[in-house]
Formats: C-alpha cells, structure tokens, sequence
C-alpha cells in the first residue's frame, strides 16, 4: 500500500498532539515533516514539543521552525489558557534531544514539495502564516501540493474566539486569505464540523488503558483541555479539532462539504471571519458542513490506542515509519 505522505503545519498544542500522535499510528499515513508556528504557544515553544512527540513515538521526522509572528497583524497572546503554559496541559517543558531542520517552515515545505512533486498533502492545523509565506516565495507551490486540508475558520457557524473568527484564522487573517485566494482547492476543516466530534475523560482513560505510555501522555494532556472546554460546554469534554483535519485527508468521505469560495475578513469587529462568498473569482473552497461524528470519533480512538504498539513495531523495525 502507498502510503499517504503528509506535513503537518502545526502549533502543539494539545489537540495538535492528538493528531500528530493519531497520524503518527495511521498505516496509511507518512508523515514526512512537522513545519511549527506560532498560536497555541510560541513558535520556539511549539518547535520544542513537535521534536518532543516525533521522539516520543520514535517516529523519524523533519521537524522545520516556522514563523513567528503573524504577516501583518501585531501577534495575539498564545493561547495558554486552553493548551498550558508549555502546550501540554500541566506539563513541564519538554526537553528533546533532536534540533529543528536548517530550513525553516516555508522553504521546507516549499523544497519537500517540489522534491516529491504531486505527492505531498499539506495539513496546516495552526495559524496560516508559514504557508503564505511558501505561497509568497513561490506562487508555483500550488503546482506540486496534493492536496490542502486545513483546520480553521468557520463557515456558517459562530467562532470561537470571538462572534465571528476562529482562532488559527483569527491569529493571521492576511495569511488566511492568501492561502484561500491562491488558486488550490483547500478543504476547510473548520467549527462547522470539528465542535461535533467530542470525546469525553472515558475516551481518554481507554486510550491509556490500550496504550500505556503514549495514551497515558494523551490522557494527562487531555485533562488540562477538558478543564478549559468545561467552562465553554458546562461539561468536562475535548473538541477534536485537529484530529479532524487529519481523518478528513484520509477519510474524505466521513464529512459533506459544500464547494464556495472564501475570503477573510482582515480589519474590524469581523476580523478572522471566513466568509463563503459565491461571488468571488476564487477557487472554491472545499467546506466541511457535515461530518459522520461517530465513525469520526472511533477511527480517532482506535488509532490513538495503537500508539505504544506503533512505537515497539517501529524501534524493532529500526526506525522505519
Ligand atoms: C484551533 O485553535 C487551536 O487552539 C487548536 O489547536 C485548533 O487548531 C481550534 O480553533
Ligand atoms: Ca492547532
């Protein structure tokens, strides 16, 4: 089977590393790199605990530092309160032995694209800057992509960090709206769909259970997170953001979408909002508007318990992905 090769964009982050842990056990999936960014934390922040989690599983990786700041836009705080001073909940900082690729995020993604031309499919699961960037540097970028799924924005439904934006959209709106104006199908994974899939401290103690060091990661993590979304739900639960945006790469059909261009709001009490716009002269957007949450929500479960198995089968096969 040819595996699906992919890199992901990425501010981790708490739900990021779900999804990295979940991407890391999907046999369908070779994830060829982690690009970081600015968000959840810092963008030195985030470089250390993607290096960290690719250790974590020994699963071998380019680990590529991205921008950070936003393009245009003074920088929001990270956002601590949801993901913990270091991104992992109440954990300490990490300290991984490996370093960040020479390239940063941009020429990274630009070279390993071009290098596996047609073959590579982007998941940016933060804030858009380090793939406007690439686009900038190299507008013909859009030439050698697979594919684009994206966690972000909201598409008929409210935001999340304010009336009208989602966080990574709202943290660099001009780098959204280059990465939506570009001439690409971007399947937008946003709160339309991600605010259905929930999992619950159950979901995270039976992860643990099956996988005792990292489901145990996953579930410590996890409780810092569900203590945030308690305060939005009045119930201790994990929206699974950016898990989604990886099933929806290999699993296209467990969500409906509808095919709409977008724009991004970039000034005013809007700014950060994706808005469908029929009328703009853009490559439609491909938007998630619905999504099958309990065929979702399994395939998230039953991967993440694999993740200790994945990592002995990895250490016995030297290191193979
Ligand atoms: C997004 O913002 C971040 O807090 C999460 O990691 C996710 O990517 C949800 O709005
Ligand atoms: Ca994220």
């Amino acid at each position: 089977m040819k595996k699906q090769k992919i890199i992901i964009d990425t501010d981790p982050g708490i739900d990021d590393a779900m999804a990295i842990h979940m991407a890391f056990a999907d046999p369908r999936i070779e994830v060829v790199g982690l690009t970081t960014i600015f968000g959840n934390v810092n963008v030195e922040q985030a470089t250390r605990n993607a290096l960290f989690l690719s250790e974590q599983a020994a699963y071998p990786l380019d680990v590529a530092k991205g921008a950070s700041k936003p393009l245009v836009q003074t920088p929001n705080e990270p956002s601590y309160y949801v993901h913990g001073d270091e991104g992992f909940g109440d954990l300490p900082a990490q300290n991984p032995k490996g370093t960040a690729h020479a390239l940063d995020a941009a020429d990274y993604i630009i070279e390993t694209c071009r290098a596996h031309s047609g073959e590579i499919s982007l998941c940016p699961v933060g804030p858009l800057t380090n793939i406007a960037i690439a686009l900038q540097r190299d507008p013909d970028l859009v030439n050698h992509v697979k594919s684009v799924a994206i966690m972000g924005g909201a598409g008929f439904v409210p935001g999340n960090v304010t009336d009208y934006a989602e966080a990574n959209i709202w943290n660099d709106p001009h780098a959204a709206d280059i990465v939506f104006g570009a001439p690409w199908e971007v399947v937008m994974i946003g709160l339309d769909v991600t605010t259905q899939v929930m999992c619950y401290p159950q979901d995270y103690q039976s992860i643990a259970d099956e996988s005792g060091s990292i489901g145990s990661f996953i579930n410590d993590i996890s409780q810092f997170y569900a203590r945030f979304y308690a305060s939005v739900y009045e119930e201790v639960l994990c929206v699974l953001h950016d898990p989604c945006a990886i099933i929806a790469l290999t699993d296209p059909d467990l969500f409906e979408y509808r095919y709409v261009p977008v724009r991004v709001i970039c000034e005013g009490p809007a700014i950060g909002q994706t808005v469908p716009d029929a009328q703009l002269a853009r490559t439609n957007a491909k938007i998630a508007i619905g999504v099958d949450v309990e065929k979702v929500k399994a395939h998230y479960l039953s991967l993440s318990k694999m993740g200790d198995a994945c990592h002995a089968k990895r250490q016995g096969q030297g290191a193979d992905k």
